[in-house]
């Protein structure tokens, strides 16, 4: 049965609305193809952006929504896919591990991708009005970030909704670009908390809003299969990997976004398994558990709607200690000093620079899966570094208070213990009836809570369309964003 998972229906009057504030402002769109394929963008985009920052709030940064950027702070081009290989001395894996770095994109997070794969549709099809109506990012942490950045990029206001115990760095910078913050009590993991807010202000402002819920909305889902599966597969052909040699993906669930290019993938290679990974600290995947954790952006306390449960191959839980110390002797300079002292060249240590705390555990949770499976060296495994380093570097400075300073003997503890010892431990291997208890949880949240109907949660599981009906909107979508620039340039 066909779903509408994602509206592409056209409401004329707000669209021509939307034409003529992309004409004023001089603003074109990306399509997915330009995403995927940046050598696509416009010559004479191109020739703007050398002469733009990767951070600037200008609209011809809507086609630096790609992981193909040069990595530099102003007036890069498009290069290669940006990845790192975990080196071996880290990883203690005989398998490769290989990751995306999600740091050169426009305000440095990978989530500037699906707040662009929400907007842009609601945009070309005017069920957003970008004049009259606020665009809402409720997030657990850099969603609000690339939503509220996009909306800027766009001329329109945005609301941010993110809890009040993320890092500071994030609040100072959505200073500056949102129009509205709003900070939901609680952690990471108080998702709920996000939701209420979201229906609060529903009631409040009504149609004066639009909350685009990265947690439910398939155009998160969409732009990760699509842009991040096609950038995974082509750093397997640029590095020569032959397909049968990949074997694993592993992502957060967050909002079940990034888990979504492990389908993709699987598509591509059945064989390969797919981890998703949660905070040890909050294992609701792993023991339909609850708590606070401090892996900032990956969320929990419920399964997201858009998560594809059937597809999930293993779950992987993993320390938020373990991070959090990992994160420590990447950045702390006795850090450093040890990561030397044991052979990594200096381009080594830096490329560290790359990982953030979630893209840390990511890191975490792909040693994992390599040693359960008994990966070997021709076998690679890929995963994501969501955003980087520079994001966190106030909790550096909370854990030197709370933990005292890390020192050369605190850096080969962490080194043996979190890394080269990471175990298999909390990493189930997840059988038919297993998948169903996870995707059963949606129900508590999505049906009881959220609205969904009982009819469409039973066909995520038992329709084999469903899920596949997704990527093909990527062309209806571009076939819209294609005719919407053409209007905007058109006298
Ligand atoms: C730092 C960080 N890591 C991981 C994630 C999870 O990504 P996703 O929502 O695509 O699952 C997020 C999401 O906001 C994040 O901010």
């Amino acid at each position: 049965m066909a779903y509408n998972l994602i509206n592409l229906k056209i409401n004329k009057k707000t669209r021509a609305k939307n034409i003529a504030r992309c004409k004023e402002k001089g603003i074109v769109l990306p399509t997915f193809k330009n995403m995927i394929d940046p050598q696509t963008t416009p010559a004479d985009i191109k020739k703007k952006l050398a002469k733009t920052g990767l951070w600037d709030v200008d609209p011809v940064n809507l086609f630096r929504i790609t992981w193909h950027n040069e990595p530099i702070e102003r007036g890069g081009g498009f290069k290669d896919v940006n990845f790192v290989e975990i080196p071996k001395e880290i990883t203690g894996t005989k398998a490769r591990i290989i990751a995306l770095a999600g740091k050169w994109f426009p305000c440095g997070v990978h989530k500037v991708g699906a707040t662009y794969s929400c907007l842009a549709p609601a945009l070309v099809t005017g069920n957003f009005d970008s004049v009259d109506q606020q665009a809402v990012w409720p997030s657990t942490g850099n969603y609000c970030r690339g939503g509220a950045y996009n909306s800027a990029l766009l001329g329109c206001s945005s609301i941010a909704i993110l809890p009040e115990e993320m890092s500071q760095e994030r609040f100072n910078w959505l200073k500056t670009v949102a129009g509205e913050i709003i900070a939901t009590p609680g952690c990471e993991s108080n998702v709920k908390e996000i939701f209420d807010k979201c229906h609060e202000l529903d009631a409040e402002r009504g149609a004066h809003i639009v909350i685009f819920n990265q947690f439910e909305q398939f155009e998160n889902y969409l732009w990760h299969y699509q842009v991040t599966g096609s950038a995974i597969l082509e750093v397997t052909r640029k590095l020569k990997i032959k397909p049968e040699n990949v074997k694993g993906y592993v992502s957060s669930t967050g909002s079940g976004g990034t888990l979504a290019a492990g389908d993709h993938l699987k598509d591509e290679l059945p064989w390969i398994k797919i981890a998703a990974g949660e905070a040890l600290q909050c294992p609701t995947l792993l023991r339909n558990g609850f708590g606070g954790h401090r892996i900032e952006g990956i969320g929990d306390k419920h399964v997201p709607w858009i998560h594809n449960v059937r597809n999930t191959d293993m779950i992987v839980a993993i320390d938020d200690q373990d991070c959090m110390d990992t994160y420590r002797l990447f950045n702390e300079p006795e850090g450093k000093a040890y990561l030397k002292s044991i052979g990594l060249s200096d381009a080594a240590i830096k490329d560290f620079e790359l990982c953030g705390i979630s893209g840390i555990g990511n890191m975490l949770g792909a040693i994992k899966l390599a040693k359960y499976y008994e990966l070997t060296e021709k076998d690679v495994v890929f995963t994501i570094l969501t955003d980087s380093s520079v994001m966190y570097a106030s909790r550096l400075k909370e854990l030197d208070q709370k933990q005292g300073k890390f020192t050369d003997v605190e850096a080969a503890r962490v080194h043996s213990g979190a890394l080269l010892h990471q175990s298999i431990d909390n990493a189930l291997e997840l059988g038919y009836y297993d998948r169903l208890r996870v995707h059963n949880l949606k129900y508590y949240t999505w049906v009881e809570q959220q609205g969904k109907t009982y009819d469409e949660i039973k066909a995520q599981w038992y329709d084999p369309e469903y899920w596949k009906q997704i990527p093909a909107n990527m062309e209806k979508i571009d076939k819209l964003i294609e005719e919407f620039n053409d209007e905007v340039a058109s006298k």
